[in-house]
């Protein structure tokens, strides 16, 4: 069934000239990845997420996170972009100038064909040495993890001997300084910011809607549920990401 926008929304969305994009867990969401508010299952069902993706949980038991880390990797690995990243890589394709940040440490962006995707949390296939920060590679194909996952040590780093660590963002850890500067500029510029299936209860990622809306720029929120962001934003789309955003994008 065709969905009912509203025209002032088509009208931002056609004449915009430079368009934001920011998405969270909630756009892999209909990939299968679970989002982070999901209960965790198998091995990680006694953990909270947030507990897992920390310098601390990490130096404590670096087995039970690199383990979570490597289960997660392989799912990743497994899923496929769904509509939703596919309707925005086509949108990056038609508007003069579009930014995608994410969120989300998965690869389907840039599998679904978006180009210059900026990941403000890092990514599950980067990652580098904990102590002297050099790349690590991981082999192409995730090693095949138990369904429930399992504790895995992590490799140790050739140059150093340190162990590898999760090329992602952790609680208590800085942002990548230059993404996050490129994001706030974004989003000031910009003639649309589209905020796409995050909670909006990370900060600073969270602020960007706000400071958008007070920069003059239009937000445009895509959930099923409500979230932090709803005030923040102008529209608020209730549906999901791999329903809402072909048809939006549809109407541009
Ligand atoms: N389409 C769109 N949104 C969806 C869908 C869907 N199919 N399914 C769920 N959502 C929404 C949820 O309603 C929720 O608001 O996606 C959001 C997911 O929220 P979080 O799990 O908190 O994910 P996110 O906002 O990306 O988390 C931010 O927190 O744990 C850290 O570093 C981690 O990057 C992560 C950050």
């Amino acid at each position: 069934m065709a969905i009912d926008f509203d025209p002032d929304l088509i009208g931002a969305l056609r004449k915009a000239r430079k368009i934001t994009v920011l998405t969270g867990a909630g756009v892999s969401a209909e990939s299968g990845i679970p989002t982070f508010r999901d209960a965790l299952t198998g091995l990680w069902q006694n953990f909270d997420a947030a507990a897992l993706a920390t310098p601390d949980a990490f130096r404590r038991d670096p087995a039970l996170v690199w383990g979570w880390y490597e289960w997660r990797r392989m799912r990743a690995l497994a899923a496929q972009p769904n509509a939703a990243h596919v309707a925005i890589a086509r949108l990056a394709g038609r508007a003069g100038h579009l930014n995608l940040f994410t969120q989300n440490v998965d690869d389907l962006h840039e599998r679904a064909g978006s180009p210059d995707v900026r990941h403000l949390h890092g990514s599950l296939h980067h990652p580098r040495c904990s102590g002297c920060a050099r790349p690590f590679s991981l082999p192409a194909a995730a090693p095949v993890e138990p369904e429930g996952g399992r504790r895995l040590a992590p490799p140790s780093c050739p140059a150093c001997g340190g162990a590898v660590r999760p090329g992602v963002v952790w609680f208590n850890e800085s942002l990548p300084e230059d993404i996050l500067a490129q994001a706030f500029a974004s989003c000031t510029s910009s003639d649309l910011l589209i905020v796409v299936g995050t909670s909006g209860t990370v900060y600073p990622v969270a602020q960007l809607p706000d400071v958008a809306r007070r920069a003059g720029c239009p937000v445009v929120q895509v959930n099923p549920a409500a979230s932090e962001l709803d005030r923040a934003c102008t529209w608020n789309l209730r549906g999901s990401a791999a329903h809402i955003l072909p048809a939006l994008i549809g109407r541009a």
